[in-house]
């Protein structure tokens, strides 16, 4: 028998009657058990992720199955069949914890790799682009996301409105409308670093990288009935999905594949790389398959495998380095910071954030150190054993021109690719785009945010354009006036 001790070890005698005075009460305050259970009970809760709260988690494995050392020296993609621990979140963006699975959003795809050279993230979402490319607009966008402050209901006005006066966002809307916004099962979609990452190999040889994951279960997609029914029955669907596969030993796969890009010739090329809601396109820079990751191992704590994860685009090795993107400049800030806010100056401590390597510095101290063994709290110092700096680790320089202005974001062209998307859907795809649109930017109150969100439409493709416009009742001369 396990004996039930609280939380300092000490033998418990009495977990279901509080001490009192007689057999009626009232309750004594000698009674430290029953006060110091009342009071963990009210801090079980932490702050929920501002954005991405809600979702799912696994553990798993990624093997390198070409050695990438030409291109980059990290170690994770040294060494043909080298093999790196991972853990794996799926979420939703816009919902709170609670929320149901199955609404059409965007997916969250974060994964940390503990690599022999510290900790790699790399967190991206089930879709290669991003709605906006300047870090000024991500809080605006998110705020039209979540709930009106007056009446605490999400809002579609409030959506549309941002979306129709932020022609950027046009690419990502396309296929948010699309069939990718209810995915069948996070197993079923693919999953994209977004962003062009920086490589760079021994030599000191630089290149412009993208992620791709691309499963190996096929991406499926619900139907907007088929997603609102499910959310109806079951709010928790998509989590429930993953851990039952993992627990029946269906352990989903996902290839790793990258493009990679000539650093002068990606400087040049015709859409601008650094530009998030641009694609690269595959037929010039086609995807080379370099290794696969499977999930086998389910969280045995939710709490603390997932829910006290922290991803960040800052956690870099040794050969990958950010590229000049904005949004991911304004990236690498923020999620150690969320983590700060969310789990503590400590979070690193964690088990499920802490790296499988040795931790050596002059950091000290602060809310729920674990602290670090070694006596020696300051550089330069005399210890001969004391952590000393590894060159090894030094970025490849990198040049900078230009005044210091608030430039606008990228080129004037946020239609072409999102015109190209449309293009590339099915017509039964196409039928289903429209008719998401007509049900979502239809319940939109205003007319204006219709119109102008139309048009944009129409600049992408006149087809799409005239589709919505029918699908929404709207006069075309509005729309090319
Ligand atoms: C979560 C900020 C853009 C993917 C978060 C969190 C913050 C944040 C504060 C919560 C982190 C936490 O509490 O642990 C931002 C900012 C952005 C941005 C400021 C732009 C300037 C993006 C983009 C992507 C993305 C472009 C994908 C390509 C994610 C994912 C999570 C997340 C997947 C969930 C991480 C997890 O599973 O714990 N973001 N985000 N975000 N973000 Fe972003």
């Amino acid at each position: 028998m396990t004996k039930l001790t609280t939380d300092e070890g000490q033998p418990w005698a009495d977990n279901n009657h509080s001490l009192t005075a007689g057999n009626r009460g009232p309750v004594l305050l000698q009674d430290y058990q029953l006060i110091e259970k009342l009071a963990h009970f009210n801090r079980e809760r932490i702050p929920e992720r501002v954005v991405h709260a809600k979702g799912a988690g696994a553990k798993g494995v990624f093997t390198l199955t070409r050695d990438m050392s030409d291109y980059t020296k990290a170690d994770l993609f040294n060494g043909k069949g080298k093999q790196t621990p991972l853990t794996i979140r799926f979420s939703e963006v816009a919902g709170e914890l609670g929320y149901p699975d199955t609404i059409r959003d965007v997916r969250g795809f974060s994964i940390k790799f503990y690599t022999n050279e510290g900790n790699y993230d790399i967190v991206g979402n089930n879709t290669p682009i991003f709605f906006v490319n300047d870090p000024l607009k991500f809080p605006d966008f998110i705020h039209s996301q979540k709930r009106d402050p007056a009446t605490h209901l999400r809002s579609e006005d409030m959506q549309w409105d941002f979306w129709s006066h932020s022609p950027e966002s046009l690419h990502q809307v396309t296929y948010l409308m699309g069939d990718r916004g209810n995915p069948a099962s996070y197993a079923n979609m693919n999953g994209y670093g977004s962003h062009t990452f920086k490589w760079v190999n021994a030599k000191g040889e630089a290149y412009w990288v993208k992620y791709h994951f691309i499963s190996e279960q096929g991406v499926k997609n619900m139907t907007e009935d088929q997603a609102a029914e499910v959310a109806s029955e079951n709010t928790d669907y998509l989590i429930q999905d993953l851990y039952d596969r993992i627990k029946n030993g269906d352990y989903p796969k996902w290839k790793v594949c990258v493009q990679l890009i000539p650093y002068e010739e990606g400087l040049n090329y015709k859409y601008d790389i650094f530009d998030v809601t641009k694609t690269v396109s595959h037929k010039d820079y086609p995807l080379q398959e370099i290794g696969e990751f499977v999930l086998n191992e389910n969280p045995e704590n939710y709490f603390n495998d997932v829910e006290e994860a922290s991803f960040s685009p800052a956690n870099l090795v040794p050969g990958i380095e950010p590229s000049m993107d904005k949004l991911l400049q304004g990236r690498l800030f923020a999620y150690k910071d969320a983590a700060r806010y969310r789990l503590g100056a400590n979070y690193e401590h964690l088990p499920v954030n802490s790296p499988k390597t040795e931790v050596h510095n002059y950091a000290r101290d602060g809310y729920m150190s674990q602290g670090q063994n070694g006596d020696v709290n300051y550089e330069p110092n005399q210890y001969e054993d004391a952590p000393r700096e590894d060159p090894h680790a030094k970025i490849k320089p990198f040049a900078v021109e230009g005044e210091a202005n608030s430039y606008k974001t990228y080129d004037e062209d946020p239609y072409s690719q999102a015109g190209a998307l449309y293009h590339v859907y099915s017509d039964d795809e196409k039928d289903r785009l429209i008719q998401a649109i007509k049900k979502h930017l239809g319940s939109v109150k205003s007319h204006d945010t219709k119109v102008r969100q139309t048009k944009l439409f129409y600049r992408a493709d006149h087809d799409y354009g005239k589709r919505v416009a029918d699908a929404l009742g709207l006069n075309m001369d509005e729309i090319t006036e």
